[in-house]
């Protein structure tokens, strides 16, 4: 039976992927953690919940040793606007953090997923329909941390035999837990706005194509990454995975479908532009659906009709 650990457990992706994983094996067998304590309104899984700062080894080997884990799902990072703020800290938290796990991966023969990024392309990179193997070179360091993980768990599994995987996922919707200092957080905030005021300024420019995905799916393409038989892995950090590609003005038609009298209107942050600017307009993710069948489930309605009904309900 899989003995699993979640860390970043409070953040957007960790909040609802432990919920999934507590439902799948069972919540005797997860241990979510985080840096800071849980609180009431956390919304997120009813099991052991640890304190852990991924940047003390120690730590992260204690918990590992006593509760038997087999499994690490590593969330705990920095996002992209986050990180540009404060590089040095982003360095430490997404690549010591990571080599930290990997280190107690490989001592205590753990698998390890690790999430990279659309951030891992930069501009040099085709921007449209993005290959798997293509030119990273990217120009923020929330990518250099991504493309630099991304190395290091590949040799991790060449080297030492740590079964290590991964998926470069897109700006990831939900209407749970906010996303924090991301350059998508926008995709999630058009939802909340719209609720509350029918009416929202966006931070990137009209036009911004970004690949997006919807929460379920997210959690959906980490579980059944981690759950395909190695035999069938080509590749394993990191997968391109998309649920769609979209723009604001895009996400925005499809809520004018229900919210008729909705409005955008434009405030660009110059940041998160040039960091939008630098990433891909929409990713090839066939190997992924070669490999472990990936296909989304959530196009952009499917998804716009979700979170106004889940935000309503939440919200109003
Ligand atoms: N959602 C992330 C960000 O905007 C991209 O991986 O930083």
């Amino acid at each position: 039976m899989k003995k699993i650990l979640v860390t970043g457990s409070l953040g957007q992706i960790g909040s609802e992927l432990a919920t999934a994983l507590c439902n799948r094996y069972g919540a005797n067998n997860v241990i979510i953690s985080d840096i800071r304590e849980k609180r009431s309104d956390d919304e997120t899984a009813e099991c052991k919940c640890a304190v852990l700062d991924v940047s003390n080894v120690k730590q992260i080997a204690r918990i590992v040793h006593e509760e038997k884990i087999t499994v690490i799902y590593h969330l705990a990072a920095l996002l992209s606007a986050t990180a540009e703020n404060n590089p040095q800290l982003a360095w430490d938290i997404n690549i010591n953090g990571l080599y930290n796990i990997l280190e107690v991966a490989r001592e205590y023969n753990c698998a390890v997923f690790t999430p990279s990024s659309i951030g891992a392309f930069g501009p040099t990179t085709p921007a449209e329909n993005t290959p798997q193997d293509t030119i990273q070179r990217p120009t923020t360091i929330y990518g250099v941390t991504k493309v630099a993980g991304e190395l290091l768990c590949d040799y991790y599994y060449k080297r030492f035999g740590v079964d290590t995987r991964g998926l470069r996922y897109p700006g990831i919707v939900s209407y749970k837990t906010l996303p924090g200092g991301g350059t998508t957080d926008y995709a999630v905030d058009i939802y909340y706005e719209a609720i509350k005021q029918k009416k929202y300024t966006c931070f990137l420019k009209a036009g911004t194509f970004l690949d997006m995905m919807y929460m379920p799916d997210a959690i959906k393409a980490a579980i059944d990454l981690m759950e395909v038989d190695p035999d069938r892995l080509a590749h394993r950090n990191a997968f391109n995975v998309t649920g769609m590609s979209v723009d604001p003005e895009k996400i925005a038609a499809s809520i004018r479908q229900h919210i008729p009298d909705f409005v955008i209107d434009y405030d660009i942050d110059p940041v998160r532009q040039g960091i939008a600017d630098s990433w891909p307009n929409s990713l090839d993710d066939s190997a992924a659906r070669e490999e472990w069948n990936w296909e989304p489930e959530y196009n952009l309605d499917r998804m716009t009709e979700e979170m106004l009904k889940c935000l309503k309900e939440k919200l109003l």
